[in-house]
C-alpha cells in the first residue's frame, strides 16, 4: 500500500547512492546513469566539491528571505549574465516556475504597450511544464487532457514553420512573444533548425516581440554550448533554466536581456524559496565545476563520440529511424512505442528514459568520460536489438 498520489508509473528500483555517472540500488546492483535524473545531475553524483559546498552552506545559512540582500544570488546571476550575454536574472525553484515567470514578463510587456489580451506564440510539440499556464502552453494532449479550461493567450504553431508566424504577425496585433525550446526534450529530442531560430529572432525584432527560449532541459552546457540557442548565434530576450543548473538541488532561473530586464517592478513577481542561500551556493558550485572541468567542451566532444558510435552500431538496423540531438542530449528514434524497453535497459545496468513514445533519450552527466560513453553504446545496443527483434505490437 502506498501513501503517495498516483502520479507516476514508477520502475521497481530504488537507488541508494551514486558516484560520478554511476548509481547503486538497494540490492547492490550498479547502473551506468544515462538519464542523470532527467538532465539534472549535470556534474554527476556526489561530486566532492558540490557535496562540500552544500554541507558548508547548510552549516551556515539555508534560507533567509528575499526581503534581504543575498550576495550568492548576485554571484550566480553574474555568471549567467557572463555566459549568456544577457543582463539580469531572477531565481525560482523549478522549470515550470521559470516559465510562468517568462509568461508574466511577456504579458506585462504587452500591457505596458497597451495590449489588453497579450498572446504568446508557442510550438505544437513543446513541453513547458505542468502548472495550469505551462500545460496550456504545452502541445502534448497527454499532458493537457483532463485539465481544461486552459489558460488563454497561447497560439500553438508547427515547429520550423516561420511562414505561419509571419502570417500571424500580419493579422494579430496582440502577439507579444514567441517561446520555444531550442532542442525539444519531452517532444522527442528535436533540435529546432538554426536558421529557424535566426528567423524567429528576426521576426521578433521586426514586430517588437520578445524572443523567449526555454532552456530548462537544453541549457547549462548540455548541448556543448552553455545554452543551446547559442549554436544559432542569436540572443533571446528571455531565457528560462532549471534542471542542470544546480546539479540536483531544485533551482530555476529566468535570465533577461536589457530590454526584458526593465519589465518587472518591485511587487510584480516573487517567491519564498527562490534563490535562497543553499540553492545559490549549489548553483554557483555547479557553474564553477562546469568551468574548471571544462564540461561544456566535454559535453560536445563526448556527445559527438557517443552519437557517432550509436549511429555506427544502430543505424540501418530495422526499426531504428535515426539518432538525433546535440552534445549529451541525444535521442534514438525507433519505429514503435518503446516504453517496454526500460526494464531490459535496467537489467543491462543502464538508466535512460523514453520520450514522445518512441524516442530513447540519453542525457547523462556532463562529465561522462569517453570510456563511459562507449560503455553506454555496448550496453544499449543489444537491448535495442533484442527489443526490435520482438514482433511489433
Ligand atoms: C523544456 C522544459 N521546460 C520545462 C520543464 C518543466 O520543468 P519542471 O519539471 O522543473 O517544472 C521541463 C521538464 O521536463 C522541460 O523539459
Amino acid at each position: 500500500m502506498t501513501h503517495l498520489l498516483n502520479t507516476y508509473g514508477r520502475l521497481p528500483i530504488s537507488f541508494t547512492h551514486g558516484q560520478g555517472s554511476w548509481l547503486w540500488d538497494k540490492d547492490g546492483n550498479k547502473y551506468l546513469d544515462a538519464l542523470a535524473g532527467i538532465a539534472v545531475c549535470s556534474v554527476g553524483h556526489a561530486h566532492p566539491r558540490l557535496v562540500k559546498a552544500i554541507s558548508d552552506q547548510a552549516s551556515k545559512l539555508l534560507h533567509c528571505s528575499n526581503y534581504f540582500e543575498i550576495p550568492l544570488q548576485e554571484a550566480v546571476a553574474s555568471k549567467l549574465v557572463e555566459y549568456s550575454g544577457l543582463s539580469a536574472a531572477f531565481f525560482c525553484n523549478s522549470g515550470l516556475e521559470a516559465n510562468e515567470c517568462a509568461f508574466k514578463l511577456a504579458r506585462k510587456y504587452g500591457h505596458d504597450k497597451g495590449i489588453e489580451v497579450p498572446n504568446i506564440i508557442v510550438m505544437k510539440h513543446a513541453f513547458h511544464g505542468r502548472s495550469i499556464a505551462t500545460l496550456s502552453a504545452t502541445g502534448n494532449p497527454l499532458v493537457r487532457s483532463g485539465f481544461a479550461p486552459y489558460t488563454e493567450g497561447f497560439i500553438h504553431v508547427e515547429e520550423q514553420n516561420t511562414e505561419v508566424i509571419r502570417e500571424i504577425a500580419k493579422n494579430n496585433p496582440n502577439v507579444v512573444a514567441v517561446m520555444f525550446e531550442p532542442v525539444q526534450g519531452e517532444g522527442g529530442v528535436i533540435p529546432i533548425d538554426l536558421h529557424v531560430i535566426q528567423e524567429l529572432r528576426q521576426i521578433c525584432d521586426e514586430n517588437d516581440w520578445l524572443l523567449m527560449v526555454d532552456e530548462v532541459q537544453s541549457g547549462m552546457g548540455r548541448t556543448g554550448k552553455w545554452f543551446a540557442h547559442q549554436w544559432a548565434e542569436v540572443k533571446p530576450d528571455v531565457m528560462t533554466l532549471a534542471k542542470g543548473l544546480a546539479g540536483g538541488v531544485p533551482v530555476g532561473a529566468v535570465v533577461c536581456s536589457e530590454k526584458a530586464k526593465q519589465i518587472f517592478k518591485p511587487g510584480n513577481h516573487g517567491t519564498t524559496f527562490g534563490g535562497n542561500p543553499l540553492a545559490m551556493r549549489s548553483a554557483l558550485e555547479v557553474i564553477n565545476i562546469i568551468e574548471d572541468e571544462k564540461l561544456v567542451e566535454n559535453a560536445e566532444v563526448v556527445g559527438k563520440r557517443l552519437k557517432k558510435a550509436l549511429s555506427k552500431s544502430l543505424n540501418g538496423f530495422a526499426g531504428v529511424r535515426g539518432i538525433r540531438g546535440k552534445g549529451l542530449m541525444l535521442g534514438i528514434v525507433l519505429d514503435r512505442d518503446a516504453h517496454d524497453i526500460l526494464d531490459s535497459g535496467l537489467k543491462a545496468g543502464l538508466t535512460f528514459s523514453v520520450t514522445a513514445g518512441n524516442v530513447i533519450r540519453l542525457v547523462p552527466p556532463l562529465n561522462l568520460s569517453e570510456a563511459e560513453a562507449d560503455e553506454i553504446v555496448s550496453r544499449i545496443t543489444p537491448v535495442i536489438r533484442a527489443f526490435l527483434a520482438q514482433p511489433k505490437i
